[in-house]
């Protein structure tokens, strides 16, 4: 669990260890942050993403992730970034199952979030306790507002973050923003 639980004064999201064993769905899995030597399991789990759910995450039709990209999403050691990881380490050296990244506004107050959970795992409440964990991290590190761009077309997103009090902020284009307070009031 995220160490302390209680507001900390330490800036930025980097702070803080980040692990939690989770029974979801009859699993044992693991929650934890990224680390720099998870590469080859990240590249693993996008593997196995479809390009339907790869449309919702990047909005772009991709057929895999490019190694820039890959790259990009594994910039974990800032300040403003944090990215969770649920594992599964039953077999071999484990597998990724989920992912959900904040990166945080230079002045801290806002993060953007994405959230991935590999294809055939959705729907078992994976990316809910991925989204529970990150607001509560984020609320325990001084984030004052969460933001999050989702594809007009996606109810599982829009229905997940709903459950968590986001609320719809403007629509554009084919693209909704949705935004969280973390304010004590709203918690
Ligand atoms: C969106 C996503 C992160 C949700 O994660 P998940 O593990 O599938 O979601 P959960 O199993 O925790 O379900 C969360 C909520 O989603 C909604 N949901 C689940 N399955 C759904 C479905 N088939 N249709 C509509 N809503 C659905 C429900 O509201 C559910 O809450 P409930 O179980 O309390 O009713 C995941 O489906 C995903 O990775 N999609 C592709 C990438 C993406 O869209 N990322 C978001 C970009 S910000």
């Amino acid at each position: 669990m995220d160490a302390g639980g209680s507001k900390s004064a330490a800036p930025g999201l980097r702070s803080g260890e980040v692990a939690e064993i989770i029974h979801c769905s009859g699993r044992r899995v693991r929650l934890r942050r990224l680390r720099p030597e998870d590469r080859p399991l990240l590249q693993e789990f996008f593997a196995q993403i479809d390009s339907y759910d790869l449309q919702m995450r990047f909005f772009a039709g991709l057929r895999s992730v490019p190694p820039a990209l890959l790259d990009f999403l594994m910039q974990v050691d800032c300040e403003q970034r944090m990215v969770l990881a649920i594992d599964d380490r039953s077999r071999g050296q484990g597998q990724i199952l989920a992912l959900a990244h904040a990166h945080a506004h230079p002045r801290g107050e806002t993060a953007e979030i994405a959230l991935l959970v590999r294809s055939d795992l959705k729907g078992i409440g994976f990316g809910s306790l991925l989204l529970d964990r990150l607001i509560r991290h984020c609320r325990n590190h001084g984030v004052a507002r969460l933001e999050a761009d989702v594809l007009r077309q996606n109810a599982r997103m829009l229905r997940l973050a709903r459950k968590y009090g986001f609320r719809k902020q403007t629509a554009e284009g084919g693209t909704v923003r949705l935004a969280l307070e973390l304010t004590s009031a709203a918690a």
